[in-house]
């Protein structure tokens, strides 16, 4: 079978700025179309390893290169569009001036008017970018991400200050964009946006990459479950039962984490025949991620 040609490679790559490590040898290969997400606490590596992705910032060591081509030649950004975590514009142009000016820029980019339908601007077009809101402005930043119609999308938290409604029209877009063949690779400090949109999630912990998986995936490195019931026996007693790894107790419900979870419950039961509202699940993405992120594999 042909492998789809690397869309984003990353070998060993190290960004330093000054005595700060903000990359510490990062190996990436995204290929092909899909959402890609990245996740990570504040100062993981996140904008900058977008920053050298678009040529912005000067890798230390290592590999990076960008649709096949090193990062901010002609040739990568004619096939980028981006959002930077702080972007800002042109105070004195309106949306649509804007849209209109970075249409110019790429070889095949949508329509002003279908950028503007697609992302629904059409209440604010005509604004000059300073009369916006923070959210109107964001809304206008992701139209110029995409107006190019380019194959690869870097977002930097897109959808910070968004309205429900706003973001949800967001991920609908980029969600669209993927079926139609483009990559995009964005961070997020929200997990149920990484939940619903990506295909392959990414967490960044100082640095490196501590885990790349799709989410469900990502759920099942987590091993074990989570036995949830209101029970009369005791958090001490409940931290000792085989297979435990851990107790909280949640208003009325002990939430037990196990990895026999067979064992586990047959203990719990003869010690409280009348335990109630029991479930077991998995454990949930944020459970899993709050790990994953201060760096317990
Ligand atoms: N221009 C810069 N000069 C010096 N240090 C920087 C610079 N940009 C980032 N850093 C440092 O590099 C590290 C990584 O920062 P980065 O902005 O990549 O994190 P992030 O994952 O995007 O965080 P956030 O979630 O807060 O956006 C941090 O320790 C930060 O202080
Ligand atoms: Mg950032």
């Amino acid at each position: 079978m042909q492998q789809s040609p690397s869309i984003l490679y990353a070998s060993n790559l190290k960004k330093s700025y000054g005595t700060v490590e903000a990359i510490k040898g990062i190996n990436l290969n995204i290929q092909g179309s899909g959402v890609y997400a990245i996740l990570g606490q504040n100062g993981a590596g996140k904008t900058s390893l977008i920053k050298c992705a678009l040529g912005l910032e000067k890798i230390t060591s290592g590999t990076l290169q960008v649709i096949g081509s090193a990062p901010g030649t002609l040739q990568a950004k004619r096939q980028i569009g981006v959002i930077l975590q702080d972007s800002d514009l042109p105070d004195l142009l309106t949306v649509k001036e804007q849209i209109t000016l970075f249409a110019s820029y790429y070889p095949t980019p949508f329509s002003v008017e279908k950028t503007i339908e697609m992302c629904a601007l059409e209440d604010f077009a005509d604004k000059r970018y300073k009369k916006l809101s923070g959210g109107q402005k964001r809304r206008a930043q992701f139209a110029l991400a995409i107006v190019g119609n380019p194959q690869l999308i870097f977002l930097d938290e897109p959808t910070t200050g968004l309205d429900i409604e706003a973001r949800r029209n967001l991920w609908a877009v980029i969600r669209d964009f993927a079926k139609q063949g483009k990559t995009i690779v964005l961070t997020t400090h929200y997990l149920e946006e990484a939940e619903n949109l990506a295909d392959r999630i990414m967490i960044m912990n100082s640095g490196i990459i501590v885990a790349d998986a799709s989410p469900s995936e990502i759920q099942k490195q987590s091993k074990g479950s989570v036995i949830r019931c209101e029970t009369s026996t005791s958090y001490e007693v409940l931290q000792k039962l085989t297979g435990v790894s851990s107790v909280s107790i949640s208003g009325r419900f002990s939430e037990i984490h196990s990895t026999d979870v067979n064992q586990s419950l047959s203990e719990m039961l003869s010690l409280d025949p009348n335990l109630k509202d029991l479930t077991v699940n998995q454990p949930k993405l944020e459970d899993v991620f709050g790990r994953l992120s201060q760096g317990v594999k």
